[in-house]
């Protein structure tokens, strides 16, 4: 198991406000694909121009709910790992000591949620979610149409296949995924939540982040320029060390559980 000094437990003990950040490498270990690793990352299979922007959408609706509609039949088949079961661990045993631990989190799948962490702060949306992309109005889960649509690409949303987005009940528009997109803005109240977490951590952990990607990569300069102790974990350097308190360049998997384990017994 990772070394781990006895200041970042004794940190981790006496915090009164922990925020956890994560990326895509925090539900790699569920075998959901991140976006920058090397061979395997989706931008190195995928152009984020044709797929991730609103004019991808506006040029090709159906390849791009295709698109996300395969990844979210290949979620729907993913289960939380170690590292967000660790993570829940973590929240519990702050809040059994009356403080608060903020999980901001740049993936826009549920894993976190299905591992039993509460109140999850979702930087750029979530892929369970769908919204008209003429009224904005939210579809609901159950909503035929969308459901239709996405069974549909449950027999083999092949990575590159088609698939019409369902109409608004509400104004007859196509719906579009609730996720952030490159080039649009964040939701205002989970960007509001996550810089007051990070201006009032006492610890901030980087988990499974490139730290490429703004005002996400920003969390960590703002707690630390405010006094907080800065982990990150990742098995790759990402720019961040210069600001890194407690480094672990191993998986998250690994480190997650073996920190909670250390700061608060199994
Ligand atoms: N444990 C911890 N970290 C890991 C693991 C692992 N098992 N496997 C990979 N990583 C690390 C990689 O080394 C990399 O630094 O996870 C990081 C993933 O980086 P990215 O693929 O860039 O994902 P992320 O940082 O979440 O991207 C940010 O970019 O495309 C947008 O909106 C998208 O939210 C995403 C944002």
């Amino acid at each position: 198991t990772p070394e781990i000094c006895r200041a970042l437990i004794s940190a981790l003990r006496s915090a009164r406000r922990v925020v956890v950040l994560t990326g895509a490498g925090a539900s790699a270990e569920s075998g959901i694909p991140t976006f920058r690793d090397a061979l395997t990352g989706l931008w190195e299979r995928f152009d984020p121009a044709r797929l991730a922007t609103p004019e991808a959408f506006a040029a090709d609706p159906d390849l791009v709910w295709g698109w996300y509609a395969w990844r979210r039949d290949q979620l729907a088949r993913c289960r939380p790992n170690p590292a967000h079961d660790a993570v829940a661990r973590l929240q519990r045993a702050v809040r059994a000591r009356g403080g608060t631990v903020t999980v901001v989190t740049q993936n826009v799948d549920d894993l976190h949620e299905r591992a039993g962490t509460q109140d999850v702060v979702h930087l750029h949306g979530s892929i369970a979610q769908s919204r008209c992309a003429m009224c904005g109005e939210t579809a609901e889960p159950g909503q035929a149409g969308a459901d239709a649509a996405l069974s549909a690409g449950s027999d083999g949303a092949g990575e590159g296949k088609r698939i019409p987005p369902p109409l608004c009940v509400g104004c007859g528009g196509r719906l579009r995924p609730s996720v952030v997109w490159f080039g649009e803005e964040l939701p205002v109240s989970a960007w509001l939540r996550a810089q007051n977490a990070a201006e009032g951590a006492d610890v901030l952990m980087s988990v499974g982040t490139s730290s490429t990607v703004y005002p996400a990569a920003e969390l960590p300069h703002i707690a630390g320029r405010a006094g907080a102790r800065i982990v990150q974990v990742n098995p790759s350097p990402t720019g961040l060390e210069p600001i890194v308190h407690d480094d672990f360049r191993a998986s998250a998997g690994e480190v997650l559980p073996a920190l909670v384990d250390a700061a608060f017994g199994r």
